[in-house]
């Protein structure tokens, strides 16, 4: 039974053991805060060691990180990109040192060998819904402004794209202004001063935010313009983060496409499971996020805030 036992807490601790480095973007927004809690708590609950790397939105920093961890060698890397180009090389490091590397959220452009699988949405998707709900609530001709994420993330590109791909469509709708604010909410905030500056305020019929932050520093300046976000400039965006389910809920924004911020489980799975030896894992783990809208932020918000 002695030998029984020593080896059950030799098992044990060999899976405690596992080590994971995780290069995440920063901490631009109230989603990704979110995802990087989720990231720590889920870790926590396996007894997974997590190398937590704050990137503060720059690649630069996000592959000295993940050369760090290789030189560490890490049982797993985690990479949340800020762009999506300029991987190749540190994912081949990665490789020539055998340690699995998961992609999360925002895409890379780099040979699919060169990591293990990515989790994430559709991006374009959430485009096309949040465009969606616009071409369904406005049937009149309606002047957009766009606050863009982060140039060259796919989070921006295809965010544009999904929603550009909708109004194409429908001669009411055009964007007059676009722009990236870098998913933060100050800029958010002063791009849309800039906006209501550059256009006569009354002619905005509505602000498509990337994402929910940037829309909330807009509401702000299209409170302190005199004007009412979420009637005279209708709110569309994107993340579903509590903070703009209150907005919501309060008539300030008008709907959200959600995006999922508990990767940690997944995530883990994935890479328990490949450390297992388990070779059957798909390249492509999707997400899924539904739209909200003012009917049910009240009961939304508090479902999030508790
Ligand atoms: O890549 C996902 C985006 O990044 C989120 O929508 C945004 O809030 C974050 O900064």
């Amino acid at each position: 039974t002695l030998a029984m036992m020593s080896l059950l807490l030799l098992s044990q601790n060999a899976m405690a053991e596992i080590v994971v480095g995780f290069a995440q973007v920063g901490s631009e927004s109230g989603w990704r805060t979110n995802f990087s809690n989720d990231m720590r708590e889920e870790a926590k609950r396996r007894g997974i060691t997590l190398k937590f790397a704050d990137s503060q939105q720059q690649q630069a920093n996000q592959i000295r990180a993940v050369r760090t961890f290789i030189a560490m060698r890490v049982d797993a890397i985690v990479i949340a990109p800020v762009v999506e180009t300029g991987w190749t090389p540190i994912l081949r490091q990665a490789q020539r040192s055998d340690i699995p590397v998961i992609i999360l959220d925002r895409n890379i452009r780099a040979d699919e060998d060169l990591y293990l699988t990515r989790i994430a949405s559709d991006f374009v998707e959430e485009g096309v819904k949040a465009a969606q709900w616009l071409v369904e609530n406005e049937q009149d001709e309606c002047r957009v402004v766009e606050l863009q994420g982060t140039v060259g993330s796919t989070a921006a590109i295809d965010r544009g794209t999904g929603f550009n791909r909708v109004i194409d469509k429908h001669d009411n709708i055009t964007i007059v202004r676009s722009q990236t604010a870098e998913f933060t909410r100050n800029r958010g905030k002063e791009v849309m001063e800039s906006f209501l500056r550059a256009e006569d305020p009354n002619s905005i019929c509505a602000l498509w935010a990337h994402n929910d932050e940037m829309a909330l520093g807009a509401i702000q300046a299209i409170k302190e313009s005199g004007l009412a976000p979420g009637e005279d400039i209708k709110v569309i965006s994107v993340d579903g983060i509590p903070d703009y389910f209150l907005a919501m809920a309060n008539g300030l924004a008008n709907v959200t496409v959600e995006l999922d911020p508990h990767l940690g489980a997944p995530t883990y799975d994935v890479i328990q499971r490949y450390l297992k030896g388990d070779t059957d894992i798909p390249k492509l783990i999707r997400t899924t996020g539904d739209v909200y809208t003012q009917a049910t932020a009240a009961e939304e918000y508090q479902k999030r805030s508790q």
